[in-house]
């Protein structure tokens, strides 16, 4: 049993913590909002994230899990401290490492010696090596351990992972690595040991490669639509080779959310600052910069004229089963669909309150209401279960772009709608 210290409560500190008390470790984890820690105390989680609340719980009674105000106690007194802090994009699409530094900064004089120093944030490649130099404490171990969790899946990811990749820092990194990889014992997940440049660069690598996946199916998409192709039967036919399987094969509305916009912006930006040229991921951003604009461009095609039209919106956040509305797709579709005039009108099972240009309403029904179009924006299951003859009794036209090719066919046409998806011909 180790004592981890987590630095960040955030969806990645917070499910680090939980998962870490449930795998038998005494964890602290410390956060600057007080308010945030009070809650997390009661066992209150602010997030939609599946069984966090209840192994927040389940760590808290059986007094495996503490929350504290501020880092001394995460830093100091602990065998490992995992660096859970946020690195937002900076002013030039570089990642900003002001929150990790300032953590650093504290954990120089307060960690113990032998302790591990853990950079669980995404940072770019090169970070940790940096930040060894920087502690400037040869009886502490730095390493890079990137997280690859999916919101809505960060407890099962967590705990059943595919891998657990750790990167060894400094002169101490390769046993600190070993120790980290122990830490994750029960997960049953193969372990990766390389340097630490090469594990921060697997995390970006990883992310950029299915936000490249995603551009190139969107613009498949596209040349479907104007070849007379089914893109469903393409990706289908594609997928059968395991080389490429089946994942990361939907088209939609634009990839995005918390990671995929920043992860690819920063390693363009580290690979600008190594003076590597990557076109391949200029293109990734571009395509997908571009998709907003395509599906408006469908919405107006099959609604007709924007100005003054009523369209209801089904679904808010980046993908289903999150409230997360960070770089949600749907939203930059709808700016684009106010700026042409439209009046907004959404749903989402997730979300309570008005977005932007979007009047948020109770019920898919209610969003249907007068509505001269319906969109699917993101694919929340329960949108496949509606009413279609009662919705078809309450639209004012009978126009659905579904964005997410998630609605029956069938029962969907048979209500009397026009049906539009990307990646078939309308
Ligand atoms: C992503 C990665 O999948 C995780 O492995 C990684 O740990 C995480 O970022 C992170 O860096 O922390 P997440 O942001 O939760 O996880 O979202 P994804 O499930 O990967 O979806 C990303 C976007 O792609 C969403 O907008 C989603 O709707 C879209 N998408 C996904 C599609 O349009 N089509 C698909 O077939 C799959």
């Amino acid at each position: 049993m180790a004592r981890i210290g987590v630095v960040g409560a955030g969806y990645v500190g917070l499910t680090t913590a939980a998962c870490f008390a449930r795998l038998g470790h005494e964890v602290v984890c410390a956060d600057v909002e007080p308010a945030k820690v009070a809650a997390l105390s009661r066992a209150e989680v602010g997030a939609h994230e599946p069984g966090l609340p209840e192994l927040v719980g389940e760590g808290v009674r059986g007094k495996r899990l503490r929350f504290v105000l501020g880092n001394d106690e995460a830093l100091s007194g602990v065998d490992f401290v995992f660096v859970c802090v946020p690195t937002p994009t900076g002013a030039d699409g570089a990642a900003d490492l002001v929150a990790v530094h300032a953590v650093l900064r504290e954990a120089r004089d307060a960690v113990r010696p032998g302790c591990v120093v853990v950079l669980k944030s995404t940072v770019p490649p090169g970070t940790a090596e940096r930040v060894a130099g920087v502690l400037g404490r040869e009886d502490v171990g730095v390493v890079s351990n990137p997280e690859f969790l999916r919101e809505g899946h960060a407890v099962d990811d967590f705990l059943r992972p595919q891998r657990v990749v750790v990167g060894a820092a400094g002169p101490s990194g390769e046993e600190a690595a070993r120790r980290v990889v122990g830490l994750y014992e029960g997960t049953g997940a193969p372990a990766v040991i390389t340097g630490s440049t090469s594990a921060e660069l697997v995390k970006y690598a990883s992310n950029c490669f299915l936000a490249m996946k995603l551009s190139y199916v969107n613009s498949l998409a596209e040349l479907c639509e104007r070849v007379g192709a089914d893109i469903s039967d393409v990706t289908e036919g594609m997928s059968l080779d395991d080389r490429i399987g089946a994942a990361f094969l939907e088209p939609g509305p634009g990839w995005g959310g918390s990671c995929f916009p920043k992860d690819t912006r920063a390693l363009l930006s580290a690979a600008e600052d190594a003076r590597v040229d990557f076109p391949l991921l200029r293109a990734t951003i571009g395509t997908n910069g571009h998709q907003a604009r395509r599906v408006v461009d469908l919405v107006r095609s099959a609604v007709g004229p924007l100005r003054g039209a009523r369209l209801g919106l089904l679904g808010l956040t980046f993908k289903a089963g999150t409230d997360d509305l960070r770089d949600s797709p749907a939203l930059a579709v709808a700016a684009l669909l106010a700026e042409e005039g439209a009046r907004l009108v959404g749903y989402d099972p997730c979300v309570g309150r008005d977005c932007g240009p979007v009047r948020v309403l109770a019920s898919a029904e209610e969003v249907a209401r007068d509505a001269d179009g319906l969109l699917v924006l993101t694919e929340w299951p329960e949108f496949a279960e509606l009413d279609w003859p009662a919705l078809a009794g309450a639209v004012r036209r009978r126009v659905i772009v579904d964005t997410r090719t998630l609605l029956p066919v069938d029962k969907v046409v048979e209500a009397g709608f026009h049906l539009v998806t990307l990646g078939r011909r309308a």
